[in-house]
């Protein structure tokens, strides 16, 4: 029988485990990052077990004198880094934030536009039959933007004519929802705004994958482009920890306020909030090297890959200008099992969706695609010759057959050299080291 000593026990060996793993293992996952050891500084602080309902100057809890100053100097920081006029820290995640920009901008039955998730968009923008956010939880009508499936992009004229279809059938986008989960190149914000705002429409756009690149200056500035709104995650291109964001103009101030608190969140996560401060720091300092390291770093992994024989899409237009790269796999298998090979060789990769799995009889679990994306890698130091060596690893694993134990003990050797967090002020502690406070 195990006492609830062992149970306590057990978990802290897991976590150990897992840090363990980590130490040893190629993370490409495109929606992960690591963080400083300034940020998780901040995460094992007070703040997280506080409360601040409201906004910062105006709570409706005591003992918010600094978790006050924190939250000014996030926003006032992230203003800077994306020159937005208002920004929301509150919402908690990505998911939230669109929530938010759903609740905000539009009533239940409304209809709103994004990309269907084999295209890239991501469940907060699904329709209720698949049960995503946006008709499940929202009740919006959701309509599909044409992806041109050569360019990985959307189709502005086919868009167009959708968004003209919609209104002639008197059921008008209230909401167009740029951003994907799969977002390698800048979606066509310029060309659309127009067309979106004389049908009276919303244009928002959802940068959970790309904000850091947008802080960094390396990708596109969707508030000049046109958009209305933005919603962030702060931890997969961004530094993290894992939180949420909006971004906005301010004449929509109270809107998004009112839709964060008392709409979509009571406590907010406070050791977070002072998490994605030091992070904006971080980026204001580091972010343009940064970030033009991964463009660098995937458009080689990209490249290096393609040389290899692997299927990477969108070769003709140099694979991708973001930290991600979509590669058909379906020559060697499915996505599902290359995942599991791989990760049986120490390479975290995700199984992805291609534009046209679905039409062509493919699943979710066995889609056709994989999905890397080169952000925590980049973190690590790693650069274009780094990015070879890491797609030698891969075709070792799933075009050579090599054994994935040989395969997974070279990965950990490579690993060696790489466990310190860069872009950052201090980085004493190495990137996934086990920290102790008992
Ligand atoms: C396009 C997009 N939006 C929103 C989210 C949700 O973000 P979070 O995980 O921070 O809730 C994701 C997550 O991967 C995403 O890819």
């Amino acid at each position: 029988m195990k006492t609830p000593k062992d149970e306590y026990d057990h978990v802290f060996e897991l976590l150990q485990q897992h840090h363990k793993w980590f130490q040893e293992s190629i993370p490409l996952i495109a929606s992960e990052n690591i963080p400083s050891p300034a940020v998780r500084e901040a995460l094992i602080s007070d703040f997280g077990n506080r409360y601040a309902e409201g906004w910062p100057g105006e709570r409706v809890y005591a003992g918010c004198r600094f978790i006050d100053q924190v939250e000014f100097k996030c926003i006032e920081l992230m203003k800077k880094l994306f020159n937005a006029e208002f920004v929301d820290v509150r919402p908690i995640s990505g998911v939230v934030a669109n929530l938010v920009v759903y609740t905000a901008f539009t009533e239940p039955s409304d209809t709103m536009m994004a990309l269907s998730i084999p295209c890239g968009g991501h469940i907060t923008m699904g329709k209720k039959r698949l049960g995503g956010t946006a008709g499940a939880v929202h009740g919006l009508m959701v309509e599909y933007l044409p992806l041109d499936y050569k360019e990985l992009n959307i189709d502005v004229d086919r868009a167009k004519q959708r968004i003209e279809k919609l209104v002639a059938e008197n059921r008008p986008p209230k909401l167009v929802m740029f951003g994907a989960s799969v977002f390698p190149f800048p979606h066509p914000v310029k060309e659309l705004a127009d067309t979106i705002h004389s049908v009276g429409a919303i244009t928002g756009y959802d940068a959970a994958h790309v904000a850091g690149l947008i802080a960094g200056g390396r990708f596109q500035d969707p508030l000049r482009e046109g958009a209305d709104v933005v919603s962030l995650s702060t931890h997969k291109t961004f530094f993290g920890p894992q939180h949420g964001g909006v971004l906005s103009w301010e004449k929509h101030a109270e809107k998004i306020k009112r839709a964060t608190f008392p709409g979509m969140v009571s406590n907010h996560h406070l050791h977070a909030v002072a998490g994605v401060t030091i992070a904006c720091a971080e980026m204001l300092a580091f972010g343009k090297e940064y970030t033009s390291q991964i463009v660098k770093n995937a458009k080689a992994l990209a490249q290096a890959l393609y040389e290899r024989g692997f299927n990477v899409l969108a070769e003709h237009k140099g694979f991708t200008e973001s930290h991600v790269i979509l590669i058909d796999i379906t020559k060697h298998g499915d996505g599902g099992t290359i995942e599991e090979t791989l990760e049986k060789a120490n390479i975290i990769i995700n199984r992805n969706l291609l534009p046209w799995d679905i039409k062509e009889g493919r699943h979710f679990m066995h889609p056709g695609g994989i999905r890397l994306g080169v952000s925590e890698v980049t973190r690590l130091g790693m650069k274009e010759s780094e990015m070879e060596e890491i797609a030698d690893f891969i075709k070792s694993a799933i075009i050579d057959k090599k054994p994935l134990e040989e395969v997974k003990s070279s990965v950990a050797e490579f690993r060696k050299e790489y466990q310190k967090v860069h872009y950052c002020f201090e980085n004493a502690v190495e990137a996934y080291k086990y920290i102790k406070i008992r």
